[in-house]
């Protein structure tokens, strides 16, 4: 009893302090889309990461009914005791995709990287990674010993003359997020790839945001920028774009057999990726490979946005994508603006401390292909009221 009741203790204190940064979590009834149902009332949805609006396509809903009556819905066991035929035929085709020999799906984009890392990179590894990669790369890294040198966001200089200094690691590798998260800005990866070629490291990319966005019909970073081949390991997330669960990585069939046998998240798990989700990945896929009506959308999209909140006076940093983020600078005036834009019918997430630097609050505006003009213009107009109204504009 008396162990019991420190621990609950101990969590009351901790939660004292989460309690202080966590953002009130709506609860949305009915499907997840551009405008979603909260409290009995629709409101445009720009805090999602269903960048193509996928999550509730018909033809991506037919297809997971389908396979759950041909596959059911789990495994109920281990990989390296058998593979469903489903999984495999994903796996050959993102490989396909992504115009490499090979892949391997994880349960979540998070696994993919940790388990990626941490079996990949050891006390022999040196990792050379920017500064905003996200927290499972961090992790991996922590799990596998290697030693990490992180750069400042997006500064080569800073990238090369650590590449530069005297390194006694056996392997070297340099990771970066194709598109960042809260900034929205791209990786310079030729930079990337060219630098770590001269210096002797691998590139580990990660495209959990840029997978059904950059590149033709969505094949991600390697694809736009022109480099197949020069990319050692693409990794992905099922659960945005591509509006399923999971995430994968592609590179040669020696790397798929080798994370196979060695990631942990993969290799000692029977939680696999489950029919329906396999059947929604392999259909977004299809659909983007027979037509980039919605990814050309997604972009037109996101340039109307972002021209449109600049017009009115918002600081949207560097964005060059669909994640728009608005750099209020104070966290307190983000949280009030947040709340504001609800209220008005318009759902965008705010970040402060510790997620995004000191100074650098700011709400993320994330477009989909499926808003309608007047969506934008609404919230738009939601977005000039509620600058006017906290004296920012
Ligand atoms: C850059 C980046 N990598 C990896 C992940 C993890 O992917 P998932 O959400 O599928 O676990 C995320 C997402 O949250 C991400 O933003």
């Amino acid at each position: 009893m008396k162990a019991d009741s420190s621990f609950q203790t101990f969590l009351r204190e901790e939660l004292r302090g989460i309690r202080g940064h966590a953002p009130l979590v709506r609860i949305i009834d009915g499907t997840q889309g551009h405008r979603v149902r909260i409290e009995g009332r629709k409101v445009i949805m720009l805090a999602s990461n269903n960048y193509l609006g996928l999550t509730d396509n018909p033809k991506i809903v037919e297809a997971t009914k389908k396979a759950i009556d041909r596959y059911g819905v789990g495994l109920g066991c281990g990989r390296s005791i058998v593979s469903m035929r489903i999984q495999v035929e994903l796996e050959r085709r993102i490989a396909e995709f992504k115009r490499v020999e090979a892949s391997l799906v994880f349960p979540t984009g998070y696994d993919t990287n940790l388990g990626a890392v941490w079996s990949l990179m050891n006390p022999e590894t040196t990792l050379f990674l920017d500064e905003y990669s996200h927290a499972s790369v961090f992790d991996g890294a922590k799990l596998g010993g290697a030693k990490v040198k992180p750069y400042p966001h997006g500064d080569m200089a800073r990238l090369e003359s650590l590449l530069k200094e005297p390194d006694k690691g056996k392997r070297r590798f340099v990771a970066t997020p194709s598109i960042f998260p809260l900034e929205g800005d791209i990786a310079k990866l030729p930079e990337i790839a060219k630098l770590a070629g001269r210096h002797d490291a691998s590139v580990y990319v990660d495209d959990a945001h840029a997978v059904g966005i950059l590149g033709s019909h969505g094949r991600g970073s390697a694809d736009h920028f022109g480099l197949h081949g020069k990319i050692a390991i693409q990794v992905g997330t099922l659960s945005k774009a591509l509006a399923s669960v999971g995430g994968y990585v592609a590179g040669s069939e020696e790397l798929r057999e080798y994370l196979f046998n060695r990631a942990r998240p993969f290799a000692i798990s029977t939680g696999h990726i489950a029919p329906p989700s396999a059947a929604a990945a392999l259909a977004a896929i299809e659909l983007l490979e027979d037509d980039d009506s919605l990814l050309k959308r997604l972009w037109k999209n996101a340039s109307y946005f972002r021209d449109g909140l600049k017009e009115l006076g918002f600081d949207t940093g560097n964005s060059e994508t669909p994640i728009i983020p608005v750099i209020l600078k104070d966290a307190q005036k983000t949280a009030a603006f947040s709340k504001k834009l609800f209220e008005r019918g318009v759902l965008v997430r705010g970040f402060g401390p510790p997620t995004v630097p000191e100074g650098t609050s700011r709400l993320r505006t994330i477009v989909s292909a499926t808003h309608s003009r007047a969506e934008l213009d609404d919230a738009l107009d939601a977005f000039a009221k509620t600058g006017k109204s906290l004296g920012l504009t």
